[in-house]
């Protein structure tokens, strides 16, 4: 039956009886029974228009479990057992009993042992009276066919042998309403021109609007985790006044990622094995000059106290292309453009983005991963003011205890791995890296003596992975991404809670994959 045909029924019964007591009642023209779901769809779109209100009627009805409704079919487990037990002295053995009613056999014969019903007699069964009643039978049927029985104890009785239940039925008690008519008139859905125009909107009754309807969900797009992550971290240096480095390009020189980080050129992560260079082009030749010239010079000579490196410092090498590494590549170029300002500001720097590493991929490396860097240049500034300012950082982000441990990194001195305490492994476990720029790399891009850089990184994976609870990198990053998990994800919300998480997971400590960086 259609939703309008089945309004325009209860209309009709309503006109005839009146109203409708209790919809359990309210059956079709052929008698069929209703669905008190549909019927509700009925009365509301009815009540939408005050042709009928009603109210909900909530009724409890006991009904059959399985086992209860095979027990109102063929009898009770006692009485089956009763029934096999032949009459007369012989009886029948307990063990005959036994393989011809299986189970029922053993839970029957308690009960009726207990209603007296039969006896022992050796190693057989007799019956102890002449004929039994199946009132377990006989109760169920009436549960069966009223939904309830007069007796409660018998009812607690039958439930507690799981032979029976109850259940909530909603149904409804409907009445006539203001607008009550045996016709439905269609209500339009929106004004319209043709409307005003000739004068019919002043006898059209128009559709009520539903505030309570759930709204199509909007084909939007869905942030990735990490961009979701990022954006809590980019609040709370935004909270701590840092501002954004513009870290958009992800093709570096030698120069910005290594050279002016006074990284010498024969060092480690400089490999093709750790770097990935690119071909084509495979080299720059846009530096400034002057800064190219005092970088090639404490490279080879040292200065400023300085010894260098003593080695021979080749501009081909400063020259080649690749992939950054690491963000600090941004960071020396930022400071390089500080020191060139007329007059020297302080200033907070940081950047969350991609940094590339030729790494044989696992579950938690991939050859690109995103890395948070913190940079602060002031005049004066002491390792006492790093640690101050990681202190502050990693509250936010909700971990309190962190220590420190002396590190090495080419262009940090002193440099310090940072530690936080994991609950889980009992261990302290390395989160981030950090320390205090060298004066090789400070001098030479022009910033006066005075000034102190300290600066931090950490990845931005092991966070988001924790978060999001994701154990393989590539479920988070790559062609293996699953974008339902991007859908449903919900935003980030960095709380104490997550500082819980961050102290409990143990592959924070590949927080910076590759510390020679
Ligand atoms: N660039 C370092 C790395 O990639 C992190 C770092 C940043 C260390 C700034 C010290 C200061 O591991």
């Amino acid at each position: 039956m259609s939703q309008e045909s089945l309004q325009l029924h209860v209309l009709k019964t309503l006109d005839t009886q009146g109203e409708i007591a209790d919809t359990q009642d309210f059956t079709l023209e052929d008698g069929a029974v209703v669905d008190q779901l549909v019927l509700l769809g009925a009365l509301n779109s009815l009540l939408s228009k005050e042709m009928v209100e009603y109210k909900s009627l909530d009724t409890e009805v006991w009904y059959l479990s399985e086992e209860g409704k095979e027990i109102a079919e063929t009898g009770s487990h006692e009485v089956t057992v009763f029934n096999a037990i032949p009459e007369g002295e012989e009886g029948i053995a307990i063990a005959e009993l036994q393989s011809k009613l299986g189970n029922v056999a053993k839970i029957g014969q308690g009960k009726a042992f207990k209603n007296k019903w039969i006896k022992k007699n050796g190693a057989n069964l007799v019956r102890s009276v002449e004929k039994v009643e199946d009132q377990t039978k006989d109760d169920l049927l009436v549960i069966k066919q009223t939904g309830t029985h007069s007796n409660a104890e018998v009812l607690k009785e039958l439930k507690r042998r799981k032979l029976c239940d109850k259940q909530k039925v909603t149904t409804y008690s409907v009445k006539k309403g203001a607008k009550f008519a045996l016709t439905i008139q269609k209500q339009a859905t929106e004004l319209t021109y043709e409307m005003m125009q000739s004068g019919e909107w002043r006898n059209q009754s128009f559709k009520k609007y539903n505030f309570d309807a759930v709204g199509i969900s909007p084909p939007g797009g869905h942030l990735h985790p990490l961009l979701k992550v990022r954006e809590e971290f980019r609040q709370i240096f935004f909270e701590m006044g840092f501002s954004e480095m513009p870290t958009n390009k992800f093709v570096e020189s030698s120069f910005w990622n290594f050279d002016a980080l006074f990284q010498p050129q024969q060092h480690p992560a400089r490999d093709m094995h750790d770097t990935f260079f690119l071909k084509d082009p495979a080299t720059t030749d846009s530096f400034p000059q002057e800064l190219l010239k005092k970088v090639k010079d404490i490279h080879t000579n040292g200065g400023h106290g300085s010894i260098g490196y003593g080695y021979d410092w080749k501009e081909e090498e400063a020259q080649k292309l690749l992939l950054r590494t690491h963000t600090t590549a941004v960071s020396s170029n930022m400071l390089y453009h500080l020191a060139n300002q007329p007059e020297f500001k302080p200033a907070k720097y940081f950047s969350i983005d991609r940094v590339f590493r030729n790494e044989t991929v696992d579950a938690t490396h991939l050859a690109e991963f995103h890395q948070v860097e913190g940079v602060v240049a002031d005049k004066n500034l002491t390792l006492g003011d790093l640690i101050g300012f990681l202190e502050e950082f990693f509250k936010k982000l909700g971990v309190k205890n962190i220590r420190f441990k002396p590190a090495f990194n080419p262009y940090t001195e002193p440099s310090m791995e940072i530690f936080s305490y994991h609950e889980g492994l009992g261990k302290w476990v390395e989160i981030g890296n950090s320390g205090m720029f060298r004066p090789e790399m400070l001098l030479p891009l022009g910033l006066d003596p005075d000034v102190r850089v300290i600066a931090w990184g950490l990845s931005l994976e092991r966070p988001t992975m924790i978060k999001y609870d994701i154990d393989n990198i590539r479920e988070l990053l790559g062609h293996k991404v699953d974008l339902t998990m991007i859908k449903n994800n919900p935003v980030c919300r960095l709380d104490k809670k997550m500082g819980r998480e961050l102290d409990g997971e143990d592959e924070l400590s590949e927080a910076v994959p590759n510390p020679i960086h």
